[in-house]
């Protein structure tokens, strides 16, 4: 049986995990797939630098990503951010490769155009890992409550932030002293930005409401506030009213007289402790979902971290490669082109 090649672009902590677990675990994951999965090469940045914890023969791992993306069957996106990554998941699928990827700023930021490409090559492209981390959310709401209508999508989908407004209000630390903690035990990067102002949760939001309303949201659409303007002072007065304060994403499909539209929005708020969003603490997501014949949904993991979301980059790898084995391809995001575009509106 020849093998299905599988390149990695990004060997950082989410890359890193993956590489790991595709050498340690390459049998198994033989047997589930049907033939074997054989890692043709890791792109990486800076070249010269030690790669011992890839755990790879060295000789893989290459600063040629556009070489390397032409050599293989299914192309793993982890280097994050705009470019080079659109460009190189672009060639990959003119190469006839599917595409999986942990990128939620490119997703929200440009989906449609990776749709249409995926659509136009006949390859797979799947992002389970680009929402919530370890948690199985996305193929649930794109595929098991395909047949109902999801109503509303509520949780909590960044990790950083949820560390940091936990840690304040369990120490009653102050906002940036517990940065700087989150930083230092590795959940915010050098530059928390992007999860700090909400930006991370935007992207994360615009992903949930396009599955789960079959309409396209963009980062752009979605209003957006971060926790930077949260005080020691503002959780002080929360806990008073027996409260927390966490960073939500809220997804809602808003009922028209001219049609449906959808409301999409990030931003803190204070929910009671006795309600179950209460209880998700240090880098911990949730997400509820509500559907009208299924009712209430909800769904709790590890958000980040490497293996954490190395889980469900590999549970992409393995349905992707499943469909070349089967000849065909997965339900992926084909339908876009055809979906109308639901109006946004205010809650
Ligand atoms: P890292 O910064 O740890 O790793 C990025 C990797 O990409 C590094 O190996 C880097 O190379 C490589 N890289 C950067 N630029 C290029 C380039 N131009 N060509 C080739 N390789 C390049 O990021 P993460 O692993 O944390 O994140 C990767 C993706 O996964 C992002 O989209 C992120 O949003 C997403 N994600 C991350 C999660 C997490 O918990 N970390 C959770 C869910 C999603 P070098 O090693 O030389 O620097
Ligand atoms: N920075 C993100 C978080 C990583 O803190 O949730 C997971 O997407």
């Amino acid at each position: 049986q020849s093998p299905i090649r599988v390149a990695l672009l990004g060997g950082g902590t989410v890359g890193g995990a993956v590489a790991r677990k595709l050498t340690s675990n390459a049998d198994a994951l033989a047997a589930r797939v049907g033939r074997p999965l054989e890692l043709v090469g890791i792109a990486v940045r800076r070249a010269g630098r030690d790669r011992s914890d890839l755990g790879v023969d060295p000789a893989l791992v290459t600063t040629d990503a556009e070489d390397l993306v032409a050599r293989a069957d299914i192309v793993v996106e982890v280097i994050g951010g705009f470019e080079p990554a659109r460009s190189l998941i672009l060639a990959a699928m003119e190469h006839g490769a599917s595409v999986v990827t942990a990128n939620k700023a490119l997703l929200a930021e440009d989906g449609p155009t990776l749709y249409a490409a995926a659509d136009a090559h006949g390859v797979d492209l799947y992002y389970e890992a680009s929402v919530a981390g370890a948690i199985p959310i996305l193929r649930p709401i794109h595929e098991s409550l395909a047949g109902d209508d999801v109503r509303s999508v509520l949780g909590i989908v960044n990790g950083t932030t949820n560390f940091v407004l936990d840690a304040m209000d369990s120490t009653g630390a102050g906002y940036s002293e517990t940065v700087e903690r989150a930083q230092a035990l590795g959940y915010a990067e050098a530059d928390p930005t992007a999860d700090l102002e909400g930006f991370d949760a935007a992207a994360k939001a615009a992903i949930l409401a396009s599955l789960a309303f079959h309409t396209r949201v963009s980062s752009a659409d979605v209003y957006r506030e971060g926790i930077s303007e949260v005080s020691a002072g503002d959780i002080e007065a929360a806990r008073e009213m027996d409260c927390v304060v966490k960073l939500l994403s809220i997804c809602e499909r808003v009922p028209g007289e001219d049609g449906d539209g959808v409301s999409v929005r990030v931003h803190p708020a204070m929910i009671p402790r006795s309600h179950p969003l209460a209880s998700v603490r240090e880098a911990f997501n949730a997400v509820f979902v509500d559907a009208a014949a299924a009712g209430e949904l909800m769904f709790y993991g590890q958000g980040a971290g490497g293996d954490p979301t190395a889980s469900a980059v590999l549970g992409d790898i393995v349905a992707v490669a499943r469909h070349r084995v089967a000849g065909g391809r997965g339900p992926g995001e084909t339908a876009y082109a055809d979906l109308p575009v639901l109006p946004m509106g205010d809650a």
